[in-house]
């Protein structure tokens, strides 16, 4: 439930404002914090109080320009006037120049996008895509994952989340994320997290009915922990995808566009997925309520191994278009 501790000497302690928070809204997961935040700019918020609070959730992780960028600000209020919401049968420009600019700096083979609303669509359809072009449905992924609370996207999140509704997809399942800091796998004094992948396989094996589909994984885990895959990791995940058939999945929602310095952190390990889903550092700074000026490229799966990518928090092409630039600078 909502609560504030503020004193009532604060433009925070508003009451009329909290009781209508706590009779109106719902908050999953958690409590809102004890302040009303009255606008962002640049790295802060700033509360009801006029207290600039340096932002570290980076506006729940999006705001890879800081907030309100002036060149963003200004094509979302151009694109709002001009070119909002089309039919997803409709093409515009901006969505044809996102998805080739989205070509050129992707790993080599990932050429063809789609572009969608949030992160938990883009896994959800990366997952679907899967599932389309094995013809298999079983999707493993770290058991500290974190991949969003739509179905397909929930069923492959296993940090928090799982309790309380009925069965996941069936052909979930889990493997742990290799962890140099707490090892379960060691040798010579070192952690061996092939052995610990190997034997995590041979489970999965031995669970598969013969349908394993994908892996989708995080380079760095994020909400699991903050855990960052050791060098060679991703190369043998890769390979035994390959091994069995399945399609591996990388969700750079957190680490994509630039944020690990590398434009994926994938690129670190020189492994191209065969699906890459991207979102919240593509929003650059993201308002959630403009997602739904969105605009779909949709693309035919069964032609997937030339890769795809998907992507999610676009607020209109022509807005990422912008950020593009300005995130190089
Ligand atoms: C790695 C990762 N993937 C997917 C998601 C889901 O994104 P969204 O909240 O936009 O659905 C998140 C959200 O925190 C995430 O951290």
């Amino acid at each position: 439930m909502t609560t504030t501790t503020t004193t009532t000497s604060s433009r925070n302690a508003d009451p009329d404002f909290w009781q209508r928070a706590r009779r109106h809204l719902i908050r999953y997961g958690g409590t809102f914090e004890p302040m009303i935040i009255e606008r962002a700019q640049g790295s802060f918020v700033y509360d009801a109080d006029g207290r600039a609070i340096l932002d570290f959730t980076s506006g729940q992780m999006s705001a890879l320009l800081g907030h309100g960028h002036p060149e963003i600000a200004a094509v979302v209020a151009e694109h709002a006037r001009s070119l909002d919401h089309l039919f997803s049968g409709m093409l515009s420009r901006p969505v044809v120049d996102l998805a080739t600019r989205l070509a050129g700096v992707a790993p080599a083979g990932l050429e063809r996008a789609m572009l969608l609303s949030t992160g938990a669509e883009a896994n959800e359809a990366a997952i679907k895509m899967a599932k389309l072009y094995t013809g298999k449905y079983e999707v493993v992924s770290f058991a500290q994952s974190w991949h969003g609370m739509t179905g397909g996207a929930a069923s492959a999140t296993y940090s928090a989340g799982r309790k309380g509704y009925g069965p996941a997809a069936v052909g979930s399942f889990a493997i742990p994320a290799p962890y140099p800091y707490r090892p379960r796998f060691e040798r010579d004094g070192r952690f061996d997290w092939q052995a610990e992948l190997d034997y995590a396989f041979d489970l999965i094996d031995r669970q598969s009915s013969g349908n394993l589909a994908a892996f989708i994984a995080e380079p760095i885990l994020s909400s699991g922990g903050l855990i960052d895959l050791p060098l060679g990791y991703l190369a043998a995940l890769k390979a035994k995808c390959s091994e069995r058939g399945m399609l591996l999945i990388l969700d750079e929602a957190q680490t994509g566009v630039g944020r690990t310095g590398l434009m994926f952190a994938c690129q670190r390990d020189g492994v191209v997925p065969d699906i890459l889903t991207l979102s919240k550092t593509l929003g650059v700074d993201d308002r959630p309520e403009l997602t739904r000026c969105d605009h779909s490229i949709l693309t035919h799966p069964c032609r997937l191994p030339e890769g795809a990518l998907v992507c999610g928090y676009l607020c209109g092409s022509g807005v990422l278009g912008r950020s593009f630039p300005a995130l190089r600078r």
